[in-house]
């Protein structure tokens, strides 16, 4: 069964880790994302960004095979089904569709758009069980479309958001999707310090996680962070371990053309980065 995320948030954050969310794209993804999970016993959120929830065919379909592997692979560790960056339509489709969580990405808005969206969708996430994730302060880079410039966001800003009842907030701290620039700045941990005295308790969110050194993530969690977003890492391993196998010429050997095969290996890296990601994060052993 699917749960939200404000449980494993707030043990997280209570016992300094941080939970790590995991996009998918397909059932090898899903697969591989929960079984590790499973294997570490940790809990984990799965996110769909709006482009691949189209690419998936729907957000029913999402929900049929999430829900399928989960009862289909005897998963029993807590696993949140999250919208990644949703727009507020996406957000209401997610919510019909069975979506246990939901970010709703009003940073682009002026501040009074993006707290009247999130209010709404509080409300009706409240009524339903489900947690949401608002954003202040747009990450930098671009994911499949979403495009930000890399703020800092405002503390004033993160606190009237948070008064709405979000369960947790994503504040720009100068991260960014994708990889990093060889001249990045660094995390902004003066606005995370920042963020977080303003709005005490609630779980930060750090997108981009993606490529950012273990003593950054480590001090990021020791300031409130409780949740990691990782995507293109997960990407990069299993473009990485596809081209090896087919530049070994291994799909042109017996059957190993067949897709059970020649998706293996990609398969596999997603599992060890996933499983390095929840190591360093903390959250094996937590479910
Ligand atoms: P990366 O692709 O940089 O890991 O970022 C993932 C993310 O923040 C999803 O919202």
């Amino acid at each position: 069964m699917l749960v939200s995320a404000k449980e494993m948030l707030n043990k997280a954050r209570e016992g300094k880790y941080a939970v790590g969310q995991f996009n998918i794209n397909n059932l090898e993804w899903t697969k591989a994302i929960l079984l590790t999970a499973q294997e570490l016993n940790s809990p984990v959120i799965l996110g769909v960004s709006e482009g691949a929830g189209k690419y998936m065919t729907g957000y029913d379909t999402v929900v049929g095979m999430v829900e399928g592997m989960i009862k289909g692979l005897n998963i029993t560790v807590p696993v949140a089904l999250h919208l990644d960056h949703g727009s507020f339509e996406g957000a209401k489709a997610c919510i019909n569709a069975g979506f246990s969580s939901i970010m709703f990405d009003g940073s682009h808005y002026p501040i009074e758009e993006n707290i009247e969206k999130t209010k709404a969708l509080v409300n009706a996430c409240d009524v339903l069980g489900i947690s949401i994730e608002a954003e202040v302060g747009s990450i930098g880079g671009e994911e499949d479309g979403v495009v930000g410039a890399g703020e800092c966001a405002d503390p004033d800003e993160c606190k009237a958001i948070a008064d709405l009842g979000v369960t947790m907030l994503a504040a720009g701290i100068g991260n960014i999707h994708g990889k990093y620039p060889e001249n990045w700045a660094g995390l902004s941990f003066e606005t995370l310090e920042a963020v977080k005295n303003k709005v005490g308790d609630m779980p930060l969110v750090l997108h981009g996680g993606t490529g950012i050194p273990e003593d950054m993530i480590k001090k990021a969690i020791s300031l409130g962070v409780a949740k990691i977003n990782v995507n293109t890492e997960c990407q990069l391993a299993f473009a990485a371990a596809t081209r090896e196998y087919v530049e070994a010429g291994k799909d042109q050997q017996g059957k190993g053309f067949d897709p059970r095969k020649l998706l293996a290996p990609g398969f596999e890296a997603i599992k060890a980065t996933v499983k390095e990601k929840m190591e360093l994060f903390g959250s094996v052993g937590k479910a």
